[in-house]
């Protein structure tokens, strides 16, 4: 009898991507896997939980060994530096992370301000750029930021460009490209390493990679 693996999910963006992965995984995950509001969802054929949870706190709830396993964006595994193992590459929703602003703008010469939702990844760029700016933390629609006058700068993700376009925003740096990754718990991973590496494998099936 194999053991019930505990798989935290990112809902947002994420979420169709990893859905589409696992089921070419031979994963058989409900049709109503992705309109339902549950939070936790059991598979009846496959010794699978899911768990459905905001993209930032997957990785808490693999450290604190709640889920086995999740999927998490490299964004979120730079901003938070969980105790957790990286096991794969899934190369879903790839975008990366970026500077950005209104055209044709200098930063403030005296604390400039840059709005994020990853503070940590933003203050550790400009440290290394040489820049003392002042983080200001928001939660979402960090685009209104430079377009308000609250911020010089954004530090975001850049997926089609799309929503810097219609804002009228532009780039002005590159800071890491960005894709999904598959994560454990350390202990998990010890406890349930059969289950695991079975999971790794089909899905690095898929994904056409070998180890
Ligand atoms: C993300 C990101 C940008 C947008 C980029 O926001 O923060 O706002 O997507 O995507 P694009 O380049 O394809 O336009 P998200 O939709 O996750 O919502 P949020 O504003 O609540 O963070």
């Amino acid at each position: 009898m194999k053991e019930r693996l505990t798989v935290a999910m990112p809902k947002g963006r994420i979420f169709d991507e990893a859905v589409e992965l696992l089921r070419k995984a031979d994963y058989q995950l409900p049709p109503e896997f992705e309109d339902t509001r549950k939070l936790i969802i059991e598979l009846e054929h496959e010794p699978l939980r899911f768990i459905l949870s905001k993209p930032m706190d997957v990785p808490t709830y693999v450290e604190h060994g709640v889920a086995d396993i999740g999927i998490a964006g490299k964004d979120v595994m730079m901003e938070e530096e969980r105790d957790v193992y990286e096991l794969l590459d899934l190369q879903i929703s790839a975008c990366h992370l970026a500077v950005a602003g209104l055209p044709n703008t200098e930063m403030s010469k005296v604390a400039p301000k840059i709005a994020s939702k990853y503070p940590n990844i933003a203050s550790q760029y400009f440290r290394e750029q040489g820049e003392q700016v002042e983080i200001i933390k928001l939660n979402g629609s960090i685009e209104l930021a430079p377009m308000i006058g609250l911020a010089d700068r954004i530090v975001d993700i850049v997926s089609t460009g799309q929503t810097l376009r219609e804002n009228g925003l532009v780039e002005y740096a590159t800071i890491k490209k960005v894709t999904s990754r598959l994560i454990a718990n350390p202990v998990s991973y010890r406890l349930h390493e059969r289950e695991i590496t079975d999971m790794v494998a089909r899905l690095r099936n898929v994904l056409n990679v070998h180890a």
